[in-house]
């Protein structure tokens, strides 16, 4: 099997968890087509909430799932900091989305100063975390290669690496040889039941 793309590895780990009927959140709507993605796979009985600061995104979103033909009751587009995730879901919804999508950074064609800043990132993946259903995940597909982008990519890296390993799984899917600070993903899962790590003092590792 060849590798796959950065997109394509944060699109497969998705695929696998969300089913027709399940809610979603696509955290930088941008364009659009996580947006769209999501929308197909939790089909009718599902929903997708979408989230971005900017006026542009929810045009071209919209205009992208109108023009795919979903229709506007599978989908809310919220012109909203993705820190407030939590409180814009309806209730009922935190504690059972199957998976929330990042992809950080400016979005393409508009204004490149508008751009994910790493505080307000970091409050949204805690609020991303909050919001998932156990076995869900969190894709990040962070951009090093642009200025404040290095600094924020490190920052997820390190929010990842700190999280609970009994309640989350967390990961890196990176190239390492590739020129001009390609973007890489960053992934979370939250655990369908959180567990005991034993190491034994030979350093072997019992998950119990
Ligand atoms: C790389 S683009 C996303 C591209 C998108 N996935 C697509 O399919 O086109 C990043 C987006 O994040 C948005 N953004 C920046 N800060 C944000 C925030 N605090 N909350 C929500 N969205 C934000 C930007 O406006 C931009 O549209």
């Amino acid at each position: 099997m060849g590798f796959l793309s950065v997109l394509s590895f944060a699109h497969a780990i998705v695929r696998d968890r969300v089913r027709p009927g399940d809610i979603a959140v696509d955290a930088t709507m941008g364009n659009g087509h996580d947006t769209l993605f999501l929308a197909g796979l939790a089909g009718d009985g599902g929903h997708v909430y979408a989230f971005d600061i900017q006026e542009t995104a929810l045009a071209n979103t919209a205009e992208r799932l109108a023009s795919s033909g979903i229709p506007s009751s599978r989908y809310t587009l919220l012109l909203s900091d993705h820190a407030e995730m939590a409180q814009r879901l309806p209730a009922a919804a935190v504690g059972g989305v199957a998976a929330v999508m990042f992809n950080l950074g400016y979005l393409p064609g508009a204004d490149h100063s508008v751009i994910t800043r790493t505080p307000s990132t970091l409050r949204a993946l805690d609020a991303a975390l909050a919001v998932l259903r156990p076995g869900g995940a969190a894709t990040v597909v962070v951009y090093p290669g642009h200025a404040g982008g290095a600094d924020e990519a490190a920052a997820v890296e390190a929010w990842a690496a700190a999280l609970d390993p009994s309640r989350y799984q967390a990961m890196v899917y990176r190239f390492v040889n590739q020129r001009n600070a390609p973007p890489y993903v960053i992934a979370v899962e939250k655990r369908k039941s959180s567990f005991i790590i034993h190491t034994s003092n030979k350093g072997e590792r019992n998950d119990v």
